[in-house]
């Protein structure tokens, strides 16, 4: 069914089928906490979305490069200052090599304040419980009452978001972020690893080249991009209860925004062209991402981009393949070529995550370093065949010292896994881990055919 400006309201997604949503046990509660979400105020601003979706255009030509990256699915247990200033330290860390190491800016998006809620692909969980899918809709724990559904948690994880975003908004702005601390963001964890004192090296090269600026009379202090950043906000939007209650006509163009976040992905589960998420998506103006599968077909793809973005705005629409690292190749130019043939201004990203989580023979779920890069460099490869710029990756990263992820430079072994396994879900690149990707994606890049 083709959505027009005019069937269009917050609430038409209901009229179509909405997969992955919660059974609410009391309707009328549920009811309430959207009401309750619908007087709250808003997280995000229109013009901050449109700032970023701007930011985004610019990568689509080749002019920036998009860093998405997070916790696979954020804890309502886990809101501290120190695990959200750890998460803002790798961010800028992974941003400063990438930026200096392929000399092109970053776009910084977190899987941050509102990432609590999963898709999953059973019903029903290893241990027969219903399988747990995010906070903001039940608690993890193994007892079928923990996993009833729970509405207030729409308003809970509201709270959590805006208290995330308050203090991710106090550390980019408020000093934290600035330039000159470059050598403040390697973690002692992280300083004392081959990968930790690669960073040191160029934190030095960043240091010289500041002094050097400032010895040929250029005042830092006055440059304000010098000593803040932006650092922007995502998460899937899968439970449209909640994306609903946040969202708010904007009064300077009229336009819906939905301000749970700034952008806002569809993922590999519900991007159906007649369900209920692409018609909810398609009426808000916030930048969009929808994840590809390798299972998308191009005559699928080239629907979804006139859907969710008939006008061809570039930044709008960001189209993220997480094919596996042994697929990618075969299966990724002909996605990019249909594409560019329609002429749609889309940004590609790569998420060598998701189709390469492995379980060890102990049932660990967990993802090798070699395989996430490989895929990394198989999207790097087809793009550059069909002449597309590889514009960002999306990762799952903790700033935490966690055992979840195999190998890297300073090797995590099969045996280390059970010592700092902390995921709520999917197994993250420990700070280590995504430093050393971060390396060898600015080495990457440099071999990017002119
Ligand atoms: C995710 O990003 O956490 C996720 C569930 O991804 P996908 O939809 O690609 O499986
Ligand atoms: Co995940």
């Amino acid at each position: 069914m083709a959505v027009s400006a005019s069937t269009w309201s917050p609430e038409s997604w209901r009229e179509h089928p909405a997969l992955q949503q919660p059974e609410w046990p009391d309707a009328v509660a549920a009811a309430a906490a959207v009401e309750r979400l619908k007087t709250s105020p808003p997280l995000v601003f229109a013009g901050e979305a449109r700032q970023l979706r701007d930011s985004l255009a610019r990568a689509i030509e080749g002019r920036a490069f998009l860093l998405q990256a997070g916790d696979c699915v954020e804890s309502f247990n886990e809101l501290s200052t120190m695990r959200i200033r750890e998460k803002l330290k790798i961010m800028l860390q992974m941003s400063a090599v990438l930026t200096y190491g392929a000399t092109l800016p970053v776009v910084k998006v977190g899987r941050i304040a509102g990432q609590f809620v999963k898709p999953r692909s059973d019903a029903i969980d290893a241990d027969g419980l219903p399988s747990f899918r995010g906070h903001m809709i039940h608690d993890d724990a193994r007892t079928e009452e923990a996993r009833i559904a729970n509405p207030q948690r729409m308003v809970e994880g509201y709270n959590q978001s805006a208290q995330t975003l308050n203090l991710l908004r106090a550390f980019t702005k408020g000093g934290y972020a600035d330039l000159t601390q470059v050598h403040l963001w390697n973690q002692e964890f992280v300083s004392s690893s081959p990968e930790g004192r690669q960073y040191e090296r160029l934190a030095d090269e960043i240091e010289r080249a500041l002094q050097f600026m400032a010895a040929c009379g250029i005042d830092l202090s006055a440059e304000r991009r010098l000593h803040e950043v932006d650092v922007y906000t995502s998460h899937e939007g899968l439970l449209l209860d909640y994306e609903e209650g946040l969202t708010r006509k904007d009064s300077l163009t009229g336009d819906w925004y939905d301000c749970s976040a700034h952008l806002l992905w569809i993922g590999e589960r519900t991007r159906q062209l007649d369900g209920a998420h692409v018609e909810f998506f398609s009426g808000v103006h916030n930048p969009l991402a929808v994840k590809l599968g390798p299972t998308a077909t191009a005559a699928e793809v080239v629907e979804l981009c006139e859907r969710l973005n008939p006008t061809r705005i570039p930044g709008r629409l960001t189209l993220v393949a997480r094919m596996g690292a042994d697929r990618v190749r075969e299966l990724l130019p002909t996605l990019l070529r249909a594409v560019s043939e329609e002429e749609q201004p889309v940004l590609w990203t790569c998420d060598p995550m998701h189709a390469n989580t492995i379980r060890t023979a102990d049932g660990v779920k967990t993802r090798r370093f070699d395989v996430v890069m490989s895929e990394v460099e198989g999207f790097f490869e087809s793009c550059w065949e069909t002449g597309v710029h590889p514009g960002g990756v999306h990762l799952e990263f903790t700033g935490q010292d966690v055992t979840e992820c195999l190998g890297g430079a300073d090797d995590v072994l099969e045996s280390q896994l059970s010592s700092r396994y902390e995921t709520l879900c999917d197994p993250r690149l420990n700070a280590r881990q995504s430093l050393d990707l971060a390396f060898r994606l600015a080495e990457l890049m440099q071999r990017a055919p002119r």
